[in-house]
Parts: structure tokens; C-alpha cells; sequence
């Protein structure tokens, strides 16, 4: 399937602005409409583009995942207040957990994310609401990596022939499915947002979930969130494309104490990219990194080993799963 591209070098950005309201005032008419919050840049900006259209007639969730950021859903909120914007924080987090635990293959883990989002937690608010419509913030570049069959991405349910009327009851309207992250970037600013938001690294819908090799429980989340945090205060001044900790499933033999002890393995990733596509690594310096690397070992005591990855992509991807 072939999907018309928007071009963030030659997008209009206040046409693009104006003509996606019309069409999303247009869809729901005097009815009501909910979105989902991630935080990510996508979703922010259609949040910012939904509310524009319909005002209040949008009502925002953020369903807390437990597989945020560090602060994550209280620091979006306190965002969106302050442009006048209600979000609501739903605590799912048990939840999602319990439907992760005892997975490891990379596509059971992203599926077991997808179906608690839309069917147990989600799904279930957009019923009780009585909205007909779904805002998501899909982009080009989660349709062309569906449609290529090299991932499963989490919000792309018509583009692989599922129709979400039938499959959950409700429609969904995709407004920046022409943009790539770029153009992205240009209608969150164009829409007003604080660069802050929109101009974020990307951060993929299945969290830090993406990032954990093996499986996903509470404690091995905590460890890569304390990893996230510390590689993006670090590279935050980089102007990389997107900086990320992975936390491996493998463990190897450290020292600690004078001792020998078998610890976690976290790899770091920073990328040089405009579209995601394609990347290189980041040619930081090894000062940096040797701090980055300082700093986890000394704080996530369960951490023995970090390393840089220096592949491209392809081969790699951007996250691990
Ligand atoms: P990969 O890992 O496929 O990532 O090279 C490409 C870009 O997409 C982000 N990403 C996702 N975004 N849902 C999303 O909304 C997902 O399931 C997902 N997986 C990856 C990733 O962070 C990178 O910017």
C-alpha cells in the first residue's frame, strides 16, 4: 500500500495545521472523540492538533504503562496543564505486567502490549466514554516498517487490514500519517507547542519495554529506567537523533567488593538520523562515554557491564526488540 508522503523541506506547515482540523472537525462532527497520551512527540503533537479542533469534545488519557520514563506521566500532565489541556492519568500498570510476564520473544511482548492498550485498558475507557473516534499520532515510518514486515508497530491496525471498528468499536483517525518525524517536529511548532515537547527524542509506543532484552518485569524495568535516565541527562546536549539504554537478558561476570559477582549487561545507543530509517552511530567521545558508563555501574549496583553499539542501521534497529 501506498501512502502519500508530506515532505517536511516543502510542508506548509499552517495549511497542513488547518486542513487536518477541518478534517478531523469534519469526522466527528458535534460527537466525541479520545486520544491516548504517550508523551512522545507524535502523540504530543496530535493531542495539541486534536484539541485545537475540538476542544473540550477531546478527552485525553494518559494510561500510565508502568513502563515509562522516570516522572514520566506527572511531567507530561504538568505540560499539557499549563496549555490548558486536561489529561487524565489512568494507573495500569498492573496490568500491563501481568500480561507481560513470562514473555521474551520480541513480537509476543510488543503484541501483549497492544492488546492490554486497546482491549483491556483503552479500549474499555473509549466504550465508557461513548466516543466513536480515536486520535493517533501514526507516522509514515510506522506504516512502511509494518507494511515491510520488519515490525510489528503498535498503532498501525488499518494499514494491516484490521478494521478497529470491528475488531474494538471505534474509528481512528491517523492525522499525521503523511509526516515523518521532521514534519512532525515542524507542526508541533507550528501548532505552538513548547520546543521542549515536540522537539524530544523520539521514544518508541511499547516503552521501555522496547529496551529490556528477555522478559519485562517491574524490577528489570526499574533497572533500565535508572540506566535511560542517567544516558539521557548525559546526551541530552548531543544533538543526536535519538540516545537510549538497552538492558540485555545475558549476565557476565563483574567484580564488586572485591568479589566476583554475575550482573546485568546495559548497551547504550546514540544515533545520527533524520527519519529513522536509516542511522549510524553517534561518534561520541570515549570521556563521554566512559562517565556514562562510571555513572550506571555506580548507581544500579546490579549493573556490572556497560557497552557502545556501532552498527548501523540496517543491520541494527534503532531500540532492541
Ligand atoms: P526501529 O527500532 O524500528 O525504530 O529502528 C525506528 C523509530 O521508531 C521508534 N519505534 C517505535 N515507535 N511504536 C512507536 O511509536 C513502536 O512500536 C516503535 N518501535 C520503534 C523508535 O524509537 C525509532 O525512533
Amino acid at each position: 500500500m501506498k501512502m502519500k508522503e508530506i515532505k517536511a523541506s516543502t510542508m506548509n506547515v499552517e495549511k497542513f495545521i488547518d486542513e487536518k482540523v477541518r478534517n478531523i472537525r469534519n469526522a466527528v462532527g458535534d460527537g466525541l472523540a479520545v486520544n491516548a497520551l504517550s508523551g512522545g512527540v507524535d502523540s504530543c503533537v496530535v493531542t495539541a492538533l486534536g484539541h485545537k479542533a475540538l476542544g473540550d469534545r477531546l478527552k485525553t488519557y494518559m494510561i500510565d504503562n508502568g513502563i515509562m520514563r522516570e516522572n514520566e506521566p506527572a511531567r507530561v500532565q504538568a505540560a499539557f496543564k499549563k496549555l490548558g489541556i486536561h489529561v487524565e492519568i489512568i494507573d495500569a500498570s498492573k496490568a500491563f505486567f501481568a500480561a507481560l510476564k513470562g514473555l521474551t520473544d520480541p513480537e509476543e511482548k510488543r503484541e501483549a502490549i497492544t492488546q492490554t492498550f486497546y482491549k483491556d485498558v483503552f479500549g474499555k475507557l473509549v466504550v465508557k466514554s461513548k466516543a466513536k473516534y480515536l486520535l493517533q499520532g501514526t507516522i509514515l515510518t510506522d506504516v512502511d516498517e509494518t507494511v515491510a514486515g520488519i515490525k510489528r508497530q503498535h498503532n498501525v491496525f488499518e494499514q494491516l487490514g484490521i478494521d478497529p471498528q470491528k475488531a474494538f468499536g471505534y474509528k481512528i483517525l491517523e492525522p499525521l500519517i503523511e509526516l515523518r518525524k521532521d514534519g512532525v517536529r515542524k507542526a508541533g511548532s507550528g501548532l505552538g507547542l513548547p520546543s521542549a515537547m515536540f522537539d524530544r527524542i523520539p521514544f518508541p509506543g511499547p516503552a521501555l519495554a522496547a529496551r529490556v532484552i528477555g522478559e519485562v518485569t517491574p524490577a528489570r524495568i526499574a533497572l533500565v529506567r535508572k540506566a535511560t535516565t542517567i544516558t539521557e541527562a548525559a546526551l541530552k546536549d548531543t544533538k543526536a537523533f535519538q540516545y537510549l539504554a538497552i538492558l540485555h537478558e545475558d549476565r557476565v561476570t563483574g567484580m564488586r567488593d572485591g568479589k566476583r559477582v554475575f550482573g546485568n549487561q546495559i548497551e547504550i545507543r546514540s544515533w545520527e538520523s533524520t527519519d529513522a530509517r536509516k542511522a549510524r552511530p553517534s561518534r561520541l567521545s570515549f570521556d563521554v562515554l566512559e562517565k556514562i558508563a562510571a555513572k550506571i555501574t555506580k548507581e544500579i549496583p546490579e549493573v556490572v557491564s556497560v557497552t557502545y553499539n556501532i552498527t548501523t542501521k540496517p543491520t541494527s534497529t534503532i531500540e532492541a526488540i
